[in-house]
């Protein structure tokens, strides 16, 4: 697609704000004080687009509430990469018909991933007939026109077509206080996976201009965040639309310019399109964090393939070496999938080779789980569920011992430490997190939140170091 295909124009953008003045307008009218409870499951661009909504809710002149049954205005943004995450979202659903039954002008609304699967807005449509708007991420930025056309129509809007996607830059977002902020860089993904829901629900990949990018964080930088995460499927593919022979490590070499006391963090990055240049950048520049998410799926060239990852186990392999060559003491994470269809108890177990070999910090683990539509959903899977929770048990033991390993190599050393909420430990009442984003429980004092403080440490477990601020 065009550049100019791909962004929103400044005035469909600027309609959209003419939209919420009218939705604010209205409320003003109605002599109500509108509340909405924006409910964000799954990923951190999941997240970040719920700061959105927010951003855009707020504008239209609501207020937040963490209780649906207090909410003028309920949405489920949701989650499609597993079907859990979908059970739970159709349980939550069904127990919104109570509070629209005692408040009959509540709107409901659905939006993110699921809502972009033809099979969820059907049954939502045919079954979920309290739901009053639905729409999918490439639509979130014209959501002020979509709830003005509800308000207005008292109809049902669904806006879920099947659409390439497109940027839309100075969306309001609601940001958490804090010292923590998100920035997509990119969106949709055209990797397809062969287990993977999201280039069906996401949309092809397109970039930012890097000047906007620039902006947002100097912005936040100013604005005080000092742990900011630059989002996309695949980083590693940021800029091959835009064709100026830009890629992520020109990005990440221009933010790392910005003045400033900040750790720049991004995720995730693909193996096939990470390089030598990457980790070269990563290493040079000061504000980049040494911690770096490189999901893997699995230890087994046959698993690979079919996963369509193209990538080996040795070529992912080179580039752990290569990285942790480059940045001694980098803080290395993956995802994995357990029982992908036709795998192996082998197979599995050349999976936690790999973990034993590569030695993660630490894992995010998940059994396979069908996606209908995916590839993967229509391939034979002989091995049952107990067995697969089996192979499962074992990874996660593996990462646990090396985790805890890890993490006991820390004990007596003074690291520098972002102290950025409160722990649930009363004998260590603070939390932060290390430049490798590794989680720290500390003693100290309550003035030290929002500041990079050294930590000697003193304890740690497979989930977490424990400390002291010196
Ligand atoms: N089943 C299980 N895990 C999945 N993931 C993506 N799709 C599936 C699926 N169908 C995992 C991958 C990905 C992470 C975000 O979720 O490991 O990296
Ligand atoms: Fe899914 Fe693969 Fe794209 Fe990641 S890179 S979002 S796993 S298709």
């Amino acid at each position: 697609m065009e550049r100019n295909q791909v962004l929103i124009p400044q005035a469909e953008l600027a309609r959209q704000r003419e939209f919420e003045e009218k939705i604010r307008r209205m409320f003003e009218g109605r002599e109500a004080h509108p509340v909405a409870c924006v409910d964000t499951f799954g990923c951190q661009q999941n997240v970040a687009d719920g700061q959105k909504l927010m951003g855009m809710l707020r504008e239209c002149g609501f207020t937040f509430t963490s209780e649906a049954g207090e909410a003028d205005l309920v949405i489920l943004n949701t989650c499609a990469i597993r079907e859990h995450a979908e059970q739970r979202v159709f349980g939550n659903l069904g127990a919104l018909t109570h509070s629209k039954r005692e408040n009959p002008e509540q709107v409901i609304c659905l939006c993110g991933c699921m809502a972009q699967e033809e099979r969820v807005s059907r049954r939502v449509k045919e079954s979920y007939r309290h739901v009053d708007l639905v729409f999918g991420p490439q639509a979130l930025w014209k959501f002020p026109e979509l709830l003005w056309q509800v308000y207005e129509t008292k109809k049902r809007v669904f806006s879920v077509d099947d659409e390439h996607g497109t940027i839309a830059e100075g969306i309001p977002v609601v940001r958490e206080r804090g010292v923590k902020a998100w920035v997509s860089i990119m969106y949709g993904c055209n990797n397809f996976c062969s287990y993977c829901i999201v280039p069906y629900v996401r949309g092809r990949e397109r970039s930012r201009d890097p000047e906007c990018v620039l902006r947002e964080v100097r912005e936040l930088v100013e604005a005080g965040y000092k742990d900011i995460t630059l989002l996309g499927q695949n980083v590693n593919s940021y800029g091959n639309d835009l064709h100026i022979g830009y890629d992520f490590s020109d990005l990440l070499s221009d933010i790392d310019k910005i003045p400033g006391d900040y750790l720049i963090r991004f995720m995730s990055s693909h193996p096939k399109d990470a390089t030598y240049k990457l980790f070269d950048t990563m290493a040079r520049c000061p504000h980049v964090a040494k911690q770096l998410h490189l999901p893997v799926q699995s230890g087994n060239d046959r698993v690979l393939r079919e996963m369509n990852r193209r990538y080996t186990r040795e070529q992912y392999l080179d580039l752990v070496r290569y990285a942790k060559e480059k940045m001694p003491g980098l803080v290395l994470t993956s995802d994995i999938i357990i029982g992908f269809p036709g795998e192996t108890e082998e197979e599995a177990m050349d999976t936690v080779s790999l973990v034993e070999e590569v030695g993660y910090d630490a894992l995010f683990t998940f059994i396979y789980s069908p996606r209908p539509g995916t590839k993967a959903a229509a391939m034979p899977d002989p091995a049952p569920r107990s067995e697969k929770q089996k192979w499962f048990d074992k990874l996660c033991q593996a990462q646990n011992a090396i985790s805890a390993s890890l993490h006991a190599a820390y004990i007596g050393k003074t690291l520098r430490v972002l102290v950025d909420g409160r722990s649930d430990d009363g004998d260590y009442p603070l939390a932060g997190r290390t430049e490798g984003n590794r989680l720290v429980r500390l003693k100290g004092d309550e003035d030290l939140m929002g500041q990079f403080i050294n930590v000697k440490i003193t304890d740690s477990n497979t989930w977490a170091l424990y400390g002291q601020a010196e």
